[in-house]
This record gives structure tokens, C-alpha cells and sequence, in this order.
């Protein structure tokens, strides 16, 4: 049987032609409450997007990235003093260095210089380039959507039962081009009658669980309780739990996964109650040239956002060692220990 899976939420549009339009992120720091769309003309403005969590969630951060770099891209005029490759490494630099642990922006943005380069060779005229770039920012954001419906289908064969989920952080509509990742196995198993519950912890920064997750989940009907990030061993521990699933930022060569600060604990619960627990990844999320999770950059946010009033710590990722990874569900399929040799790394 074919269930349909959908999300009507969307973090992203393009506005106009190629030649004056501008992309329009949702503010994500208003919702619930307000659904506000900022006009994005430039690279720069992109950038400060990305930093300041208009937008959020690692595929999602990515797409963005690949439209500032067009954005770029068509405003550069060739100049005796500005080479095309100096103008290419400052929107590497500027766009790639907005937020650290996602390695989706750092891999859109390698797609895009790709891209350019290979025009390069051909001597394509500036405007053919920039018109491939803007080609490029769309087959990122539709490989993306199609991606999270095969991951989703994926995550969908590992339940036979109506099933009680706890997920973390947001990994839906708003973090991604399509139904989500985490989020969108969880729509697949909604859609196929298989949801009993799903847990929603609150999740920091900016408690995007509670506000973001929470929201997508009654736009969509779904039935879904938000709690705190301690709740989670309470309910585990009253067998009200039946699996876990998160996304991830970034999964290293060994299977080591960065997720939103909060996820490593959940893992430990989950193998201490003998939950299953599942990271739900795009394979532009696997990240061949990192090792391990020692050497995934952990992003540390202002702590005063923590509290203004003392001494405060802000990383917002953290490391799940693969050991206490059930399964990683990739739009290619669901990969079991050991991840190292299961996992489908690009390239
Ligand atoms: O800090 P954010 O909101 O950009 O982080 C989002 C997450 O951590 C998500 O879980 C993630 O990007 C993975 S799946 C869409």
C-alpha cells in the first residue's frame, strides 16, 4: 500500500526571476506565535539568516546556503582588483563559517563551487554561471524533498505496531525541503495508522521542540505531548516509550552522531530501557572526512540565552557515541551496526 505523506509547513521561497528576485525565509524565531516571511537579498543577508536562526536545521541551513551563494554570485561584476576566485572564496568563507556543526551547509556549498568551476573550465560567461547556481540551489532543495519521502518509507518498515515516539529538537518542514527527517518517518507512521503518541521534548536553543516541533505537529493533526528534556527518563521508565527517533547534523566516518544538546542523554536512556533508538539522516548528513565524533565542531551559543543573570554554559550540539545507535535511516535504506561499514558515505 502507497500512504501519502505531506507537510504544508515550508521555511523557504523564492520570490521573482532569477535576474532581480530575492529568496524569503519564515522567521522561525516568531513561531508559534507569529508566521513573519523576511526578504533575503544578498549573500550577507542569507548569512545572518543562517547565524541568527531565521532559519534552522541542518538540510534546511544547507538549501539557504546554495540560494546566498547564487545571490553572490549575480551580484559580483568583474573587476581588475576582484578575481572571480577570490569573490568564490569569500562566499565559502562567509556563508560556510555561519554556524559550524551542520555539515549540510559546508556540503551545498561545495556542490555550488563545483559547479562554478567546472563552468569555469568551459569558459561559460558569468550569467551561465550564476543561472547553473540557481539551478543548483533548486536540484539541492528538491533531492532534499524527495529524499526525506525515501527516507521516510524507510523508517516506516522498522514498526509493525501503532508505536509512541519521543523525538528531540526539530527535524520537520522547517528544518528541511520537504516532510522532514525524524519528523517525517514520524508523518509516515501517521499516515499509515501506525502513531499512537509522540513525545515532543522541548529542546534548547530557544526551546525549538516546544515551539517549532510542537507547532508542526498541530498543523498537521498530529497527536503529539511536549515535554521537558527531563521528562524523557520519567516516561521511558513507565514504558510509555516505544522508540526514538532524532535527525542529526552530522555523522561521522565511525557512526558517531551530532544532534541537538540533549540527544546523548536520550541515547542513554534508551539503551538503559532497551528502547530502540534511530537517527534519521540524509546521506548529505554523512560526513566521510570526520573521523569521529571527537572531531565534529560543537557550536557554543551566547550563554545568556541560558540565563542572563549567572555564569552559564550554551554548546547546543552534542556527540551519541554509534555504539547506542539502533539504526540509521538514510533515503537509501536502514543501516545497522556496524555503521561504519553499513552507512552509504558520499563520495
Ligand atoms: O540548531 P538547529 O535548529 O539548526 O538544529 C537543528 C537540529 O539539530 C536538527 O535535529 C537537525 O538539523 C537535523 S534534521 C533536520
Amino acid at each position: 500500500m502507497t500512504v501519502e505523506i505531506t507537510s504544508r509547513v515550508v521555511p523557504l521561497k523564492w520570490c521573482g526571476d532569477r535576474e532581480t528576485g530575492h529568496l524569503q525565509m519564515l522567521d522561525q524565531r516568531l513561531l508559534p506565535g507569529r508566521e513573519v516571511w523576511l526578504d533575503m537579498t544578498s549573500d550577507r543577508d542569507v548569512r545572518r539568516g543562517i547565524a541568527d536562526m531565521v532559519i534552522r536545521g541542518a538540510p534546511a541551513i544547507g538549501i539557504a546556503a546554495a540560494y546566498g551563494f547564487a545571490l553572490g554570485l549575480r551580484a559580483f561584476a568583474y573587476d581588475p582588483m576582484v578575481s572571480l576566485t577570490s569573490e568564490l572564496d569569500r562566499l565559502d568563507e562567509q556563508l560556510g563559517s555561519a554556524r559550524p556543526t551542520a555539515v549540510n551547509l559546508r556540503w551545498a556549498l561545495y556542490r555550488c563551487r563545483s559547479r562554478v568551476e567546472a563552468l569555469e573550465a568551459q569558459r561559460a560567461h558569468l550569467d551561465e554561471i550564476v543561472d547553473a547556481l540557481f539551478d543548483e540551489a533548486e536540484a539541492i532543495w528538491r533531492e532534499d524533498r524527495d529524499n526525506n519521502l525515501a527516507l521516510a518509507r524507510h523508517g516506516l518498515s522498522l514498526f509493525e505496531q501503532p508505536s509512541r515516539i519521543l523525538t528531540h529538537c526539530n527535524t520537520g518542514g522547517l528544518a528541511t525541503g520537504g516532510i522532514g527527517t525524524a519528523l517525517g518517518v514520524i508523518r509516515a507512521l501517521d499516515a499509515a495508522s501506525l502513531l499512537q503518541h509522540v513525545w515532543v521534548d522541548e529542546t534548547r536553543p530557544y526551546l525549538q521542540g516546544a515551539r517549532l516541533t510542537a507547532w508542526e505537529c498541530a498543523e498537521d493533526g498530529l497527536d503529539a505531548t511536549v515535554i521537558t528534556d527531563s521528562m524523557a527518563a520519567h516516561y521511558m521508565a513507565q514504558g510509555l516509550v516505544d522508540a526514538v527517533i532524532v535527525g542529526t547534523d552530522r555523522v561521522a566516518r565511525n557512526g558517531d552522531v551530532a544532534n541537538k544538546i540533549g540527544t546523548y542523554a536520550l541515547a542513554v536512556l534508551a539503551d538503559h530501557h532497551e528502547i530502540p533508538f534511530y537517527v534519521a539522516s540524509p546521506i548529505s548528513t554523512l560526513d566521510p572526512h570526520t573521523p569521529s565524533g571527537a572531531q565534529i565542531p560543537i557550536e557554543e551559543r551566547d550563554p545568556s540565552e541560558v540565563t542572563p543573570d549567572f555564569p552559564a554554559a550554551h554548546p547546543a550540539f552534542d556527540v551519541t557515541p554509534a555504539g547506542l545507535v539502533s539504526a540509521i535511516i538514510t533515503e537509501r535504506g536502514v543501516h545497522r551496526p556496524p555503521l561504519a561499514e553499513s552507512l552509504p558515505f558520499p563520495g
